[in-house]
C-alpha cells in the first residue's frame, strides 16, 4: 500500500484547500484538491459540468477522480463538500489515509462564501437555506468518517494548520 494521505473533509466554505495548501507546505507534501483535479481532467469549471451533465454526472467524475487521487500516496487532499455522500467514496477515503473534519458553522460559510459564483448548490434564491439542509444531512456523515474533528470558525488558516500538526498520527507528521 502506497504511504497514507492527509485527507480534508467537511462543507464548502470550511477551508479545506487553503489549510491544506498550509498543512502540504509545513509538511513537505504534495497538495491535491479533487474539484481542481475534476476541472483539469474535463478541461471546463464545475459549474459547467453541472449545467451540461448536471449533479449526477459530476457525482460520476468526482468519484473517478477520487479513485486516481487515493491511489497516489503522501499527499494532502482536499474533497468537495459532497464527496462523502457515496459509500464507494467513504470506502476511498477511508482505506487511503488519516481524514480531518473541518467543521464551520452556516453563518461563516455564509460569510466566506457570499460572493461565490462556482459552487452551483448555492446559485439558488436562498443559499443559506440550502447551507443549512446540507449541513443537516452531512455533519452526521462527517462526523462519522473523521478521524480528527476540529472547528474552522473565525480562525485564521494558518492557525488551524498549526493545530492540526500535534494532532496527526506520528507518522505522518514528519516533514517527507
Ligand atoms: C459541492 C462542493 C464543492 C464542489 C461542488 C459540489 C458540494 O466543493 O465539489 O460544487 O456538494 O458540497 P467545495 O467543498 O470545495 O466547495
Amino acid at each position: 500500500m502506497s504511504a497514507q494521505n492527509i485527507i480534508l473533509i467537511g462543507p464548502m466554505g470550511s477551508g479545506k484547500s487553503t489549510i491544506g495548501q498550509l498543512l502540504a507546505q509545513r509538511l513537505g507534501r504534495e497538495f491535491r484538491d479533487s474539484d481542481h483535479y475534476i476541472e483539469e481532467r474535463t478541461g471546463v469549471d464545475i459549474p459547467r459540468i453541472f449545467d451540461i451533465e448536471g449533479e449526477e454526472g459530476f457525482r460520476l467524475r468526482e468519484t473517478r477522480a477520487l479513485q486516481d487521487l487515493t491511489r497516489l500516496g503522501n499527499l494532502v487532499l482536499a474533497t468537495g463538500g459532497g464527496s462523502v455522500l457515496r459509500e464507494e467514496n467513504r470506502q476511498l477515503l477511508r482505506n487511503s489515509g488519516f481524514i480531518i473534519f473541518l467543521d464551520t458553522s452556516v453563518d461563516q460559510q455564509m460569510e466566506r462564501l457570499r460572493h461565490d459564483k462556482k459552487r452551483p448548490l448555492l446559485q439558488t434564491p436562498n443559499p443559506r437555506e440550502r447551507l443549512e439542509k446540507l449541513l443537516e444531512e452531512r455533519r452526521p456523515i462527517y462526523l462519522e468518517l473523521a478521524d480528527l474533528h476540529l472547528r474552522t470558525d473565525r480562525k485564521y488558516a494558518r492557525k488551524v494548520a498549526a493545530e492540526i500538526i500535534p494532532l496527526l498520527p506520528e507518522p505522518l507528521r514528519t516533514h517527507a
